[in-house]
């Protein structure tokens, strides 16, 4: 059964199946949502229903106050009627903004025992545009895709850096611990997603879990290099002292504006917090309500964080996340 959507206040109208998400219809009639993780955890998607009826096909991190004032999550609704919907931006998909290009393993270092930069650059001439934050799509033999983040600037556009972290078991980044070498040649679509910096003079709190720390180090390098100044601090956290894979933070570190906090969560350790790392921000802030947060990593992680952190007072609006769900978590709570 098909129904007919519209978008309140704008001329946009697309068909949806009752058994598809809004977002992927949207989608599929060249409009962009905004969306990160696909799997109802992210918060990006965020929306309401102005009238009509949609129901959600799994559990997802809208709470009970989001429900009863109609928001939906639009990578988890699908129609029961025709709707009227009012998403928190709509456009029309540029095809020329995303291209499909490519890509030559330049570089593989070791970062940590489980962290791998992958270097990857396109073939000459090509230069793609992305936000810093953003993430691409490496697209493999049998037409899957895996979403990994940029941890270069964008200005760096002959290429993507991206930090890989090995999933035990996972079809994807098991070979590139174990295989892949330079010269191989993958297949890239960028860019995608929303996990961006947004205008604001209000002091910015980056919280990273493992390799969330990609997307943070690209806006962070971005930032720099545009002289854009705003008060940050970067909570950083890892199971072990490895898993802070990264020197960067130490060079940010030389601008006043900008403070450091690396957070272990197993065993304890001198010059590090000992917590997870979300609740390393509220240890330290008895209010975030002044605050804008990005946040960055597992999924588990970035749902407590968005909880956590407005309950503390953070506007709902302030609060931006990717979280790093894996192909076969989205799989595993599709349709
Ligand atoms: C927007 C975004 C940005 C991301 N950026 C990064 C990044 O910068 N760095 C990074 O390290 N990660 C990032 N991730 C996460 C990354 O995409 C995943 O870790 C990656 O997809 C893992 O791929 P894989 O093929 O190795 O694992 P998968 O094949 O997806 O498997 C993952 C796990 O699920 C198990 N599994 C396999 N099939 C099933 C099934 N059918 N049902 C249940 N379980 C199953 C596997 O045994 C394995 O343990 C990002 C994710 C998103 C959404
Ligand atoms: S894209 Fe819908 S919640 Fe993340």
């Amino acid at each position: 059964m098909t129904f007919q959507i519209s978008v309140a206040d704008t001329e946009f109208r697309f068909p949806c199946e009752a058994n598809e998400s809004v977002l992927d219809a949207a989608q599929r009639a060249g409009l962009e949502i905004p969306f990160s993780c696909r799997k109802g955890v992210c918060g990006t998607c965020k929306g309401r229903i102005v009238s009509g009826e949609a129901r959600a096909f799994a559990g997802d991190a809208l709470g009970a106050a989001d429900r009863a004032e109609g928001n939906v999550l639009f990578c988890n609704a699908r129609p029961r009627s025709d709707l009227v919907i009012a998403p928190r931006s709509i456009s029309k998909a540029n095809p020329f903004a995303r291209k499909t290009t490519p890509a030559r393993v330049f570089r593989l270092q070791r970062l940590a025992p489980d962290v791998m930069l992958v270097h990857l650059r396109f073939p000459a001439g090509i230069r793609v545009k992305f936000k810093a934050g953003q993430h691409l799509n490496l697209i493999l033999e049998n037409g899957e895709r895996r979403d990994f983040s940029m941890a270069n600037p964008p200005r760096e556009s002959d290429g993507a850096q991206l930090h890989i972290r090995h999933v035990p078991g996972g079809a994807f980044t098991s070979p590139v611990f174990n295989g892949l070498k330079r010269g191989d040649i993958l297949t890239a679509e960028i860019p995608f997603g929303d996990f961006s910096l947004r205008d604001s003079d209000k002091p910015i709190l980056f919280v990273a879990g493992s390799t969330g720390f990609a997307p943070i180090a690209s806006i962070i390098e971005d930032m720099t290099i545009r002289g854009i100044e705003r008060d940050m601090t970067l909570y950083w956290g890892a199971r072990q002292r490895s898993g802070l894979y990264s020197d960067l933070p130490g060079k940010w570190a030389q601008n006043p504006r900008f403070k450091y906090v690396p957070v272990l969560s197993d065993t304890p350790e001198a010059g590090f917090r000992h917590n997870l790392v979300h609740r390393a921000v509220l240890e330290d802030h008895h209010s975030l309500a002044g605050f804008q947060a990005y946040v960055c990593g597992v999924p588990v992680m970035t749902q407590a964080a968005r909880d956590e952190f407005v309950a503390a007072g953070l506007p709902e609006n302030e609060f931006f996340a990717d979280a790093f769900v894996t192909r076969a978590e989205v799989a595993a709570s599709g349709p």
